[in-house]
């Protein structure tokens, strides 16, 4: 299962620091526009978090729905949100039922690889084919699988800085039968220290494509960077386009 509580409010702006540094924000926004005109469209941002990409979608012209499952992620993108155009839905992404039809779904950074099991999985792409308008497109922002198997079963641990105030070590351990990779943020100010965690279990584009045809839908993109190189051996981004099956 996946546990969107971790986002809490202990820990909320010790995440939204981390996000404005790590999530692409208008990186994606430019690689979704590469592909879909975004100007007067209708986006749904699905695990928005505190909005990073859900504000770089709107700064490009779309009309933004931005779900998540964290109460305190949402009340921080509705105060940074006053000046766009973008509604936060609190909400599940696994059974999500809204009654409109989006010409275009995201999924940022990795929040795919948040759904836990495969049939988690399946069913957020099921939300996603559910609210996909016709000849909309649905986009999911990857780290390619093989950057975790990289990580290995040792933990390591890096140090950034972030802003002029703040540190974060982030350390990672993955697990290569289960998929899974843990991430634990230990976010450090003068005279503060948060920390948080998230746990994601990654699928490769085969797993992928199947389990897209599952749940209606079809895979018929894939890019290796935000600039649309080809994905292969040397991509760090796995960034996959799908539509309705035909
Ligand atoms: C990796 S963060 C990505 C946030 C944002 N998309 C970005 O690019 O910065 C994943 C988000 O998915 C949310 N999430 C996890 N499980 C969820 C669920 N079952 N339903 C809705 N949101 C969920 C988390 O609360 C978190 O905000």
């Amino acid at each position: 299962m996946s546990d969107p509580s971790v986002y809490d409010e202990s820990a909320v702006e010790a995440y939204d620091l981390v996000s404005s540094m790590l999530s692409p924000g208008a990186a994606h926004a430019a690689w979704v526009a590469s592909h879909r005109p975004l100007a007067g469209r209708t986006v749904l941002d699905l695990g928005c978090g505190t909005g990073v990409s859900s504000l770089a979608l709107a700064d490009a012209g779309a009309r933004v729905v931005a779900v998540d499952a964290s109460r305190p992620s949402l009340d921080v993108l509705k105060e940074k949100c006053l000046d766009h155009d973008v509604e936060a839905v609190e909400g599940d992404f696994r059974d999500l039922r809204l009654d409109s039809a989006f010409d275009v779904v995201t999924l940022s950074r990795n929040t795919f690889f948040l759904a836990q099991e495969q049939e988690e999985k399946i069913d957020l792409l099921r939300v996603v084919a559910r609210h996909l308008a016709p000849g909309g497109a649905a986009f999911l922002d990857c780290t390619d699988p093989a950057e975790f198997q990289r990580a290995g079963g040792d933990a390591h641990s890096v140090t950034y800085p972030l802003g002029r105030e703040h540190m974060v070590t982030v350390t990672q351990t993955s697990d290569r039968a289960a998929q899974q990779i843990l991430s634990i943020f230990l976010v450090q100010g003068a005279s503060t220290l948060t920390a948080f965690h998230e746990q994601a279990t990654w699928a490769t584009l085969a797993e992928i494509r199947l389990m897209a045809r599952i749940a209606g839908l079809e895979v018929t993109r894939v890019d290796g960077s935000y600039a649309g190189e080809p994905y292969g051996a040397r991509s760090r981004e796995m960034l996959i386009v799908l539509e309705q099956q035909r």
